[in-house]
């Protein structure tokens, strides 16, 4: 049984309705793809066993196209080739940043050969990473355009954060949970990263309050906010415990000092926990909640959760985001 049909098997025993399947296609669809470094190749873990590569057709052909001129720079090079382990790349469709890690300390030396590499190639943003190190040649966020239905948003990101891999599916998954919100008033995201739904869905809501634990996120998204001239978006810092604390008025928060709570009127819940799902007291206080919207990368925990919520499923969503392996991507929304 494939996955699609393994996890549509498991979902009928919670509800009748079907699912919404959204398909990628195989090849070029990572905006993001981290690579190991080994024999002047790059290299990854398929079925335990490590394979070596120039390129790779799965990331977005913007990185597929620089991957082998890149590698090429760096093999010229003892200086940049010394030592280096891992190379992560993000595009946001026009620029890639790639992130060289490495196990020695990186001195002026490296510092010209990485700028001369990155003047050559165009387009390009080096990092160089290694312990307690990080050094910017380029500009460190990537600006992501999204389209979705007439609008346009400039979305900042960077190899510190969350970012929706696909981007194929982004713009689907976003009009996925528009054309299903009914009375929508005010929303409550919780695990918001750098906005990737909160600048698009802000449109459909009178305010947001959305939150988020990484800090480098919630900096990325509060600049966002303002490259978008946004006014209905509020955001903190807060883990998804601290967040239903604060809802709780258990405890005061500095960090949501200059935030008038008592202002909002929730209509929404929307939820995009890490793979292990939602904490108890995530699940507590999302029963507040009228309507809930559940993103999730990890099938075995939505189910899970879905039961602890205690939710019924009005519409629910598929995405293959990540076509010829065992990932799927859910979308629910919970009344
Ligand atoms: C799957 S990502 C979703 C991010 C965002 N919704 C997006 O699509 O770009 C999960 C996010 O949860 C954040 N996170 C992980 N554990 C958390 C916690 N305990 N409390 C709050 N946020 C958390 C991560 O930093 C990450 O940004």
């Amino acid at each position: 049984m494939n996955k699609l049909s393994k996890f549509c098997h498991e979902l009928s025993n919670h509800t009748d309705i079907k699912p919404e399947i959204y398909l990628s296609p195989a090849t070029g669809y990572r905006a993001r793809a981290e690579f190991g470094f080994g024999n002047n190749l790059y290299t990854m873990i398929d079925d335990n066993q490590k394979i070596y590569m120039e390129k790779s057709s799965i990331p977005h052909p913007i990185i597929e196209r620089l991957m082998p001129n890149l590698l090429a720079k760096i093999n010229h090079s003892e200086l940049m080739q010394g030592k280096l382990f891992q190379i992560n790349f993000r595009t946001s469709g026009t620029k890639v940043l790639a992130t060289l890690i490495y196990h020695k300390p990186l001195q002026e030396d490296w510092i010209l050969a990485a700028k001369d590499i990155q003047d050559s190639l165009g387009n390009l943003s080096i990092i160089g990473r290694s312990k307690k190190q990080k050094i910017l040649i380029g500009e460190e966020d990537l600006e992501v355009i999204c389209n979705y239905a007439n609008s346009s948003f400039k979305i900042l990101q960077n190899d510190l954060v969350f970012f929706q891999p696909n981007f194929y599916l982004y713009s689907l998954m976003i009009s996925f949970i528009t054309k299903q919100l009914e009375n929508p008033r005010d929303l409550l995201e919780l695990y918001c990263g750098c906005g990737g739904f909160t600048l698009p869905l802000a449109s459909k809501f009178n305010k947001v309050f959305a939150t988020e634990n990484n800090r480098h996120s919630i900096r990325l998204l509060k600049e966002s906010i303002k490259l978008n001239n946004l006014y209905n978006i509020e955001s903190a810092r807060l883990s998804d415990n601290e967040t239903a604390s604060a809802l709780a008025n258990e405890r005061p928060f500095r960090r949501l000092k200059n935030i008038n709570m008592q202002s909002y009127e929730f209509s929404h819940i929307l939820v995009d926990p890490p793979r292990a799902g939602l904490s108890d007291e995530t699940i507590a206080l999302s029963k507040q909640f009228k309507n809930m919207i559940y993103i999730s990368c990890n099938p075995e925990t939505f189910l899970r959760d879905l039961v602890a919520v205690e939710r019924k499923i009005e519409s629910i969503g598929i995405f293959d985001q990540f076509a010829n392996t065992q990932h799927i991507e859910v979308i629910a929304l919970l009344k």
